[in-house]
């Protein structure tokens, strides 16, 4: 077994349709917490790595922890880049055994974006490895990238980047965001951006970005144990299963992993003051990252028993 790109996952995932869920990964407790769930599941992922969690671990020691993964659980297992800022960051992951990787040029110029985006298709295609790109803008903060306010993806300048870039997947902005704060009123996506960009793009498979549902229980039990986590609010679970039963392929959660490692530890340590060992309070941290991968494979992602 070796790591697989997202082309057969995205095909399958978008006549069954159901999403694959994308998590970011930067320790082994995470990774092993989402592929336990996965193999439990029977479900395929994709691991995503962000150039913080590259500066963090280290892309050799992500990427050896990963194949380790891929042996012990025989799984399909994708390890992506995600928000890659520029043909270097790029080619240092495909350089490192990564399967596909995200160019995210949407804080340029569109032309810029559709310069910079083939340049990295050329490149990646050439070595056997898939690329996401992304069109629009989402609100919040991502990887290097500052937004005030969102500007939602146009369906028909996305007819023309995939045309013209040759991308494999499209990261579209439908009003979701990055972090725990997505919405300050009702939750609301725009539906009718995504039907259009299916309409046009009939078979082609569709990224939803900053998609964590942060759930209620996890700000809870991080604040009962002592944090102070206050307006948090993410997508609703009903939402995130109606875009994965439409063109959404790959759905991204990094949050909700941050939440609920951190409320597993914040409540190790206040019902146990005494403990100091590691494999304890980690142990509980990869065991509540799995119980919840595994809720979003069946009840949101509806990725469960597609291996
Ligand atoms: O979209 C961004 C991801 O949540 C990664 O965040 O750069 O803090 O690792 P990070
Ligand atoms: P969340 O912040 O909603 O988890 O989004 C993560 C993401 O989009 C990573 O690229
Ligand atoms: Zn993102």
């Amino acid at each position: 077994m070796a790591l697989v790109t997202t082309k057969e996952m995205f095909k399958k995932a978008y006549e069954g349709h159901y999403a694959i869920g994308a998590f970011n990964i930067n320790d082994m407790e995470i990774i092993q917490g989402v592929v336990n769930a996965c193999k439990e599941k029977k479900s395929p992922v994709i691991l995503q790595v962000s150039s913080s969690a590259i500066k963090f671990a280290g892309a050799k020691y992500l990427k050896n922890m990963v194949d380790a993964a891929v042996a012990d659980t025989g799984i399909d297992i994708a390890l992506h880049l995600d928000h890659g800022a520029n043909f270097e960051q790029v080619k240092y992951a495909i350089e490192n055994g990564f399967t596909s990787v995200m160019i995210d040029g949407s804080h340029y110029d569109y032309e810029e974006n559709v310069r910079v985006t083939k340049e990295v298709v050329e490149y990646a295609h050439a070595r056997g490895v898939v690329v996401e790109a992304e069109l629009g803008q989402l609100a919040g903060v991502e990887d290097e990238v500052s937004v005030e306010h969102s500007t939602y993806t146009d369906p028909e300048q996305a007819v023309d980047f995939v045309n013209r870039t040759g991308i494999d997947s499209l990261a579209i902005a439908i009003g979701t965001s990055h972090g725990a704060y997505k919405f300050k009123g009702e939750a609301k996506l725009e539906f009718h951006i995504l039907e259009s960009v299916q309409e046009k793009l009939p078979g082609f498979p569709i990224v939803l970005h900053g998609a964590s549902a942060v759930d209620p229980k996890y700000v809870e039990l991080c604040n009962t144990f002592g944090g102070d986590i206050e307006g948090a609010q993410g997508v609703p679970a009903d939402m995130l299963r109606k875009a994965a039963s439409m063109a959404v392929c790959k759905i991204n959660m990094d949050t909700d992993l941050r939440l609920a490692m951190t409320a597993a530890l914040r409540k190790f340590f206040g019902e146990n003051p005494k403990e100091f060992d590691p494999r304890k309070f980690m142990g509980a941290a990869r065991t509540t990252i799995q119980d919840l991968v595994e809720y979003k494979l069946t009840d949101v992602l509806g990725s469960a028993n597609s291996l």
